[in-house]
């Protein structure tokens, strides 16, 4: 296995970066003592996010970096575009809103996988969506 950096950057421009960043996370993650379980849910992550890029942004990157808390580790997953941005945030992260005849369960998935998250979008700027998930003790 290849050393994993601190912080890995993935550009998102096809189905295949999907897999490299999902594959990039469970390397960090299993770096950073998260169990099986955790990689898969953090990676379940990554595909929604990677996803939305592709679908809605054509583009962007996910970058995935090391966290550290008082004593606690955690792995954090920026998702960024330069795309059309979203006009609504709030209610992009209501349960099945879509403006692609999606399930609309991305974002809110993703919030509700991960511990912390915060989405910043602007209407012709992007999106940046920022998760974290804190490792537990054994
Ligand atoms: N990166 C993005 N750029 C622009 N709009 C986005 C992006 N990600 C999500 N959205 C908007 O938020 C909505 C909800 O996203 P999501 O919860 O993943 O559901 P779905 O992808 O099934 O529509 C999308 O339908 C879209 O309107
Ligand atoms: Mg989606």
């Amino acid at each position: 296995m290849r050393a994993v950096d601190d912080e890995m950057r993935v550009p998102i421009d096809g189905e295949l970066d999907i897999l490299t960043a999902r594959q990039d996370a469970r390397e960090l993650a299993t770096a950073l003592g998260f169990d099986g379980v955790s990689q898969t849910l953090i990676a379940t992550a990554i595909s929604e996010l990677a996803r939305n890029i592709l679908k809605y942004a054509g583009h962007g990157e996910i970058l995935l970096r090391s966290a550290a808390r008082s004593g606690a580790r955690g792995i954090t997953v920026v998702a960024a575009d330069e795309g059309p941005g979203i006009a609504d945030p709030a209610l992009a992260m209501t349960d099945g809103f879509s403006t692609g005849h999606g399930l609309g369960l991305g974002l809110p998935g993703t919030r509700r996988l991960m511990d912390d998250f915060d989405l910043v979008s602007k209407v012709g700027s992007g999106t940046v969506v920022t998760t974290t998930m804190w490792a537990r003790r054994p």
